[in-house]
């Protein structure tokens, strides 16, 4: 398996670029557990990259390494061509990288246009007194937040919902909620922890055609973790194989899906 591509043009038309982010040589305990251990692999520019692995694999700890919730004991995560120094998540989300969590985290008894606002957090400058008085550049910040807020509102077909609290929605729409939510801050890369767990047939097809066009529409580089093979090789133009903290594939999903020490350790055994 090749585990770097260069630049190209998929099939589909779009863009894959330059290397976006780097892990190098990542290993993270936790006592004496090690969720990762001495993995390396690269995100490129427009790229859909899937992180598949059975539970316990270590791929929530890695989308968590990359958003600055976990820090490495050794190794180095570069974003841009540069090392990151030890960041806080708010940096990082400043950084552009976004994200959805393993378990809905919304604010339940806010409206769907509330918990999307709070998307923007991160772009809000305006200090506190010209808030208060409303002035100039407090106004022209929320109407373009406001604007930018209505943009991924329709654009991810939730208009009919906005005024509805979230903790009466279905699941799935709430899936898609926390989509929302993350697209509002317009990350440059987004990671998805599970986006299609829990969800019906139906709901993981619209899931899938939203992550695509986000992708395609804003040029979104995503790192997506799935257990659902089939979605996998649908969306994602790489696929990074985990197994108990290690990596034991990393290329196109046919590769992976050929692979005989994927077999042996995910494919060909049951799991969710
Ligand atoms: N905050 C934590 N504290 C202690 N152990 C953790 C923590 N987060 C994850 N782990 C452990 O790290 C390993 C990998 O977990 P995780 O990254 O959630 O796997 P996956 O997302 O692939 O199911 C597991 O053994 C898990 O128990
Ligand atoms: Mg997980």
């Amino acid at each position: 398996m090749k585990d770097t591509i260069e630049p190209h043009v998929t099939e589909d038309g779009r863009q894959i670029g330059g290397v976006l982010m780097e892990m190098k040589n990542i290993t993270l305990r936790f006592g004496g557990v090690v969720a990762i251990k001495d993995i390396s692999f690269d995100i490129r520019e427009g790229e859909i990259r899937a992180i598949i692995g059975p539970n316990g694999a270590g791929k929530s700890s890695m989308l968590n390494v990359i958003s600055g919730f976990y820090h490495p004991q050794e190794g180095e995560v570069w974003y841009r061509g540069a090392p990151r120094p030890p960041m806080k998540p708010y940096e990082v989300a400043r950084q552009g990288v976004g994200r959805t969590f393993q378990n809905i985290a919304l604010f339940e008894g806010m409206t769907v246009l509330d918990n999307v606002m709070t998307g923007r957090l991160t772009h809000m400058h305006a200090s506190i007194w010209d808030q208060a008085l409303w002035w100039g550049k407090a106004e022209a910040e929320e109407v373009h937040n406001r604007e930018q807020v209505e943009k991924i509102i329709d654009f991810l077909e939730i208009q009919a919902i906005r005024k509805t609290p979230v903790g009466r929605l279905p699941y799935g729409l709430k899936k898609r909620v926390e989509l929302a939510r993350a697209l509002a801050a317009e990350p440059s890369l987004l990671l998805l922890d599970e986006p299609m767990a829990g969800m019906n047939v139906e709901e993981k097809e619209d899931m899938s055609r939203f992550i695509l066009d986000v992708n395609d529409e804003f040029g979104t580089t995503i790192a997506l973790i799935e257990h659902d093979m089939g979605v996998v090789m649908d969306l994602s133009d790489r696929v990074v194989v985990m197994d108990y903290g290690k990596k034991i594939g990393d290329g196109t999903p046919d590769e992976v899906r050929s692979s005989q020490d994927v077999i042996d350790a995910y494919l060909g055994v049951p799991h969710e």
